[in-house]
């Protein structure tokens, strides 16, 4: 028997029972004649004491052990001197004096110490990821994300749903990514997909009549890794016959908000139910289609009222398209070096320059102050509700995206800057009435803002034929703290429309035979209404646990640039393998 109890169980219960542990060596102390050791494993530690005068045996080994040996340890439980109990950890009452010790295995020294107060650059914790799983962090975070699944299988069972599994050996369904795709060694010049999500199969789960379906689904997309990005990831999938929009958020939200109150009663989520902003109104008022709503600081628009003003980037973008504005309290206290970083925001997210106004004690300042006349002036900081000590920035563009994008990201910036996105809170809203297609300035055409399954607003059919950029869709997407967690739609359900939805998008009959065939006739064979929602889960993980990156709640995540950097995949194979796929690999 290797133990009879773990390294985070023994309390003062325990104390003289005789005990087994096994366990890593977590850190060796040599105090002349006695050894203490922390010996750890998954659920904790406990203190262990070598003395020679109760077993010289077990001292020996004690003398010879390393960092990260795995022993097998025989002992008395005992309460540890008066004062030394050691509050940190759970067994810190209590020491065990070993009589009987065995070396289970030798251990290198580990090429960084398995200690989760010692920084560790990422590269040697992703190359040596099962020594980094040992450390606290990881290792809370992947039981963390254990627990979290273990309780949405059981909500969602409670309420009907049933979980399927669905193929990652099958054909592309588009959700607006590259594709992964397998070569099928029994049919030369033919491929497998994997799939960006189980979207196509589980409206056909539907079709079949399985009403309510849900599954912890594995997705594959190969586009640049982010922070909040994975090429595989995980989703929280679901789909449910006979719903409208109404449904389908009230369930999400229920089940969302049961989850955060049990897994982490600690952080207190901002409103419930859940705010609602369409697309337009959280675009115009945060900027974004995902406000981080733990604080105001909202965009204002000043289109109307600098309209043929002398400043003649405002007057033009005045004439064509939009320009806003954003006041940060406290802001007249920006350096010099702090604007030019925030401009640099701004341009990244497509604008050409961020102009301002600094509240001074002594009256405005700005650099394009010059351009405006007094009254002009005082009219523009009354509609930015700019007060002394403030700072206001705008952004004009042709493009309302634009606009808005450009001072949502200088809005979140400046929320870090005052410390306003407390991890304490959890700011959930839902925002709907998203625009159904996308314009791209690349290809000229539209596009499917969410995926081509969804359904557009019935007020709104008609225009697919005669206004199609302004024809609205049944989705929602969920946003937390700033970030996109989870985003669905109702789906049309009627061959017509759906073959309608491919035309606008200009997909020609013969790419939606041999891409939609399959599902075209299944809709053929009396189709419910249905609609769903996907969760990205290792997203509302990484905000749970205070994470910067997703990388941080996976197991063995890819790196920045889709490298599994502890197997080395991708890597090349045998030219053989590669044959008998009757695949070629061309030298670039
Ligand atoms: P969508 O593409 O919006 O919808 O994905 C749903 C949620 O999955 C998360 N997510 C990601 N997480 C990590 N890495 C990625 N690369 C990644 N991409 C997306 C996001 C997102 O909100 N089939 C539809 C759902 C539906 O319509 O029911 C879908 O996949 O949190
Ligand atoms: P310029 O006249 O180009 O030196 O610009 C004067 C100020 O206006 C600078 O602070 C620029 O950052 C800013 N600016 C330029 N283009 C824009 C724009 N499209 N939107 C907002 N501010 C701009």
């Amino acid at each position: 028997m290797y133990r009879t109890h773990t390294c985070g169980e023994l309390r003062a219960d325990h104390i003289k029972e005789t005990v087994t542990l096994s366990g890593w060596v977590h850190r060796r102390r040599d105090h002349g004649e006695l050894i203490f050791m922390d010996l750890r494993d998954r659920y904790g530690l406990t203190q262990v004491v070598f003395d020679p005068s109760v077993s010289k045996e077990a001292h020996d080994v004690a003398t010879s052990a390393r960092p990260e040996f795995v022993l097998k340890l025989e002992g008395e439980v005992r309460a540890r001197p008066a004062g030394q109990e050691n509050k940190d950890f759970a067994s810190g009452a209590v020491e065990v004096i070993i009589m009987k010790a065995e070396v289970l295995n030798k251990a290198k020294t580990p090429p960084f110490e398995i200690d989760q107060n010692k920084e560790v650059n990422e590269e040697m914790r992703l190359k040596y990821r099962y020594l980094d799983l040992r450390r606290e962090r990881l290792r809370n975070n992947i039981v963390f994300r254990h627990k979290f699944i273990k309780r949405l299988r059981d909500l969602m069972d409670e309420r009907g749903f049933c979980e399927v599994e669905t193929p990652m050996l099958m054909k592309g369904t588009p959700e607006g990514s590259r594709e992964f795709i397998v070569p099928a060694r029994l049919y030369p010049g033919q491929f497998y997909v994997l799939p960006q999500s189980p979207q196509q199969l589980k409206q056909l789960l539907m079709v079949a009549g399985m009403d309510r379906y849900f599954q912890i689904a594995r997705c594959f997309r190969d586009e640049d890794s982010r922070g909040d990005r994975q090429p595989e990831f995980t989703q929280m999938d679901l789909e449910m016959s006979f719903v409208d929009e109404e449904d389908v958020m009230s369930l999400n939200e229920e089940v969302l908000t049961q989850l955060l109150q049990e897994l982490v009663p600690e952080k207190q989520i901002v409103q419930t139910p859940f705010p609602r902003l369409t697309w337009h109104e959280a675009m115009s008022r945060f900027g974004t289609d995902k406000p981080d709503m733990r604080f105001g600081m909202e965009i204002r628009d000043v289109t109307a009222l600098v309209k043929g003003c002398g400043f003649k980037v405002f007057a033009d973008a005045a004439e064509k398209g939009f320009v806003k504005c954003l006041t940060v309290e406290g802001g007249a206290e920006f350096s010099r070096k702090e604007i030019d970083d925030l401009t640099e925001v701004a341009k990244v997210y497509g604008a050409k320059g961020l102009a301002y106004i600094v509240m001074e004690a002594e009256g405005p300042k700005s650099p394009i102050a010059k351009f405006f006349k007094e009254e002009e002036l005082a009219a523009l900081i009354a509609a930015a509700q700019a007060k002394t000590g403030d700072i206001v920035f705008f952004s004009a563009s042709d493009s309302f995206e634009v606009a808005c994008n450009s001072l949502g990201y200088v809005r979140l910036a400046c929320g870090d800057r005052f410390n306003l996105r407390d991890p304490n809170k959890l700011a959930l809203l839902w925002v709907v009435d998203f625009p159904l297609f996308e314009y791209s300035e690349e290809d000229k055409r539209l596009a499917s803002a969410h995926h081509p399954f969804t359904a557009p607003k019935d007020a709104d059919i008609e225009k697919l034929d005669t206004d199609p950029k302004n024809v609205l869709a049944k989705a929602y997407d969920v946003a937390m703290n700033g970030s996109e967690i989870g985003g669905g739609s109702i789906r049309i359900h009627s061959p017509v429309t759906q073959e309608k939805i491919f035309k606008v998008l200009g997909i020609s009959d013969i790419e939606i035979g041999r891409r939609f065939g399959h599902l075209l006739e299944a809709f053929e064979y009396g189709a419910p209404p249905h609609g769903g929602i996907a969760w990205g889960l290792d997203r509302i993980v990484m905000l749970l646990r205070d994470e910067p990156n997703i990388r941080e709640v996976i197991a063995f995540p890819k790196d920045s640039k889709a490298k599994d950097l502890m197997t080395g995949a991708p890597s090349p194979l045998p030219e053989e393998s590669v044959r008998e796929m009757h695949v070629k690999v061309i030298e670039e």
